[in-house]
């Protein structure tokens, strides 16, 4: 158990497993304090996902992202969050070589940010990495169907499981990966049908992303669903604001007064200092 210094008690990996089946988990991403803050006052669960390496650094994918930047913005989201169960995404080159180098790099995020797991994209192939590390107290969520770490490979972001051989082969991921021992599995981009198949199937909690309402819980990019992702969303996200019009009308409105002498006005600056005296030059 975590208690964070303000006495609130953190959500932990038994408390996301005991959902299964229960209230539907709500899980959000979040990479700086302020978002962290926002998403902890509603979330079971936040992902620091390497999504930032789109999202915050104009990336074109996440594979350039770097085990650095994940340290930097999962120290941030922690010491910002006290209730949620904080997971942190495992950069792509720092686990695929092997189970050791994979917890090298999982001990440095943990011990270097205070997140409580992290998440690593791939199926069976990645089964004896996450038993190797769970058997050395690192709890690992998974992550199947779209794999954005492996885009190139996969032909680019599609949906997944469509014909009866890769139903068959995602559906054996999720069991695999299960049988490692992870404590859930995010299911992106997925045939419906199938992410309710492998959600009643498995024991631990199935987080859908563009899946199925039938997932143990959902997730979604924050900066997706208000608007301040600056690209255009996938189908499967949902438009709950439009923060950045709001930000576009806020600073064009400030660029205007600034050039119009409008602002700053009397409310805006300190009238009520003492007056300066004259400034004597030196010659
Ligand atoms: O990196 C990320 O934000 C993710 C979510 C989309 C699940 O992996």
């Amino acid at each position: 158990m975590s208690i964070h210094k303000s006495g609130i008690k953190r959500k932990t990996v038994t408390d996301i497993l005991c959902q299964k089946g229960q209230e539907p988990l709500v899980c959000l991403t979040a990479y700086t304090a302020p978002m962290a803050r926002i998403a902890d006052q509603v979330a079971d669960l936040v992902l620091v996902g390497d999504s930032l390496g789109m999202v915050l650094y104009g990336m074109e994918s996440t594979v350039p992202v770097t085990l650095e930047m994940m340290v930097a913005h999962g120290r941030a989201v922690v010491l910002a969050s006290a209730r949620a169960l904080i997971v942190i995404d495992m950069p792509f080159g720092y686990y695929q070589e092997g189970k050791e180098q994979a917890f090298r790099s999982a001990a440095i995020l943990m011990k270097e940010t205070g997140a409580s797991a992290v998440k690593l994209e791939g199926g069976a192939e990645m089964a004896e990495t996450a038993a190797f590390l769970t058997a050395r107290g690192i709890a690992v969520m998974g992550h199947i169907g779209l794999q954005p770490q492996s885009v190139h490979t996969s032909g680019g972001y599609r949906v997944t499981g469509h014909d009866e051989p890769e139903q068959n082969r995602i559906m054996n991921d999720a069991q695999a990966l299960t049988k490692a021992g992870v404590f859930s599995i995010v299911l992106e981009c997925m045939n419906p049908v199938l992410a309710q198949e492998i959600t009643a199937r498995i024991m631990v909690p199935t987080i859908g992303i563009g899946a199925s309402s039938s997932c143990d819980g959902q997730i979604l990019v924050t900066e997706d669903m208000i608007g301040l992702s600056g690209h255009t969303v996938p189908k499967f996200v949902k438009q709950y604001a439009d923060l950045g019009r709001e930000l576009e009308k806020a600073v064009h409105c400030y660029a205007n007064e600034v050039r119009a002498r409008v602002f700053p006005d009397e409310d805006h600056i300190y009238t009520k200092t003492n007056p300066v005296k004259k400034l004597t030059t030196v010659s």
